[in-house]
């Protein structure tokens, strides 16, 4: 139970199609029922493919889109295949996803990281900046490591911190249904909370937790007063459990 305002990123990933804009309807009405909850903050992040379909069905829901990822540079230009902030600014897009490990394993590094923070920002695009440690580093005790040197290196000469949410999202817990341990989970937000405040100037630090939320758990993981909301991932491709997270949240 909580009044205080909390996200729900929904990521997609590299799923749905056309007709999945309709599965929108049961999460528009429940939010219009739910006027009350003036502290929910819902988040879409389609593939590219979908951003403009649900910009057009979210317009005047108060539900908001975010992108996947995004290229740098804020002009258009060569890279065959790529999709940079500006243009995803364009179509009223308004947070775009950064810094996911599924991108991370791919090749994308911390420098090219912080280069695509720069110029989103510079788009006027909020950012949704993902850390987090891989199961090796967890067993070698180097989470904190970890997270430090990704924040610092993804944040390196950015300025205007406003528009800048974490996501903590342990690499072994995506996709696996394991989630960490309560009192770990509640160390690490305060962990990052601290340091951003303290060495990066952040404000009002936002965290957010990812990695196999589910109806389920959210319970368990509603414990936990420091976070600032949750990006999920399969389970807010259904409609249903997505709505069921929020509830156990709010109820
Ligand atoms: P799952 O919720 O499917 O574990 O995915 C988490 C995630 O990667 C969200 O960005």
């Amino acid at each position: 139970m909580t009044n205080k305002l909390r996200y729900f990123v929904a990521n997609w990933k590299m799923f749905g199609h056309l007709k999945s804009v309709n599965s929108l309807n049961k999460v528009i009405n429940f939010k219009k029922k739910n006027k009350k909850a003036k502290n929910l903050k819902i988040i879409y992040c389609p593939p590219f493919t979908l951003i403009y379909p649900f910009i057009q069905k979210l317009k005047k829901t108060g539900i908001k889109t975010g992108a996947q990822n995004c290229n740098f540079g804020s002009n258009y230009g060569p890279p065959t295949g790529s999709i940079n902030a500006m243009m995803i600014k364009s179509l009223n897009c308004e947070y775009v996803i950064l810094g996911h490990s599924e991108n991370r394993a791919k090749g994308e590094n911390d420098n090219i990281i912080n280069k695509k923070i720069i110029s989103a920002l510079e788009s006027k695009l909020k950012i949704i900046f993902c850390i987090g440690e891989t199961s090796t580093q967890k067993k070698r005790k180097l989470t904190k490591k970890t997270l430090l040197s990704q924040l610092s290196k993804g944040l390196k000469k950015v300025k205007n911190k406003k528009n800048i949410l974490i996501a903590y999202e342990p690499v072994w817990s995506i996709g696996s249904g394991i989630i960490p341990k309560i009192k770990d989970l509640e160390n690490i937000s305060n962990y990052i909370k601290l340091f951003l405040a303290n060495n990066m100037k952040f404000k009002n630090p936002k965290v957010l937790y990812g990695g196999s939320v589910n109806p389920k758990n959210i319970s368990l993981l509603n414990k936990i007063k420091n976070l600032d909301g949750f990006l999920i991932g399969g389970a807010s491709q259904n409609s249903d459990k997505f709505i069921d997270i929020i509830k156990k949240t709010f109820n």
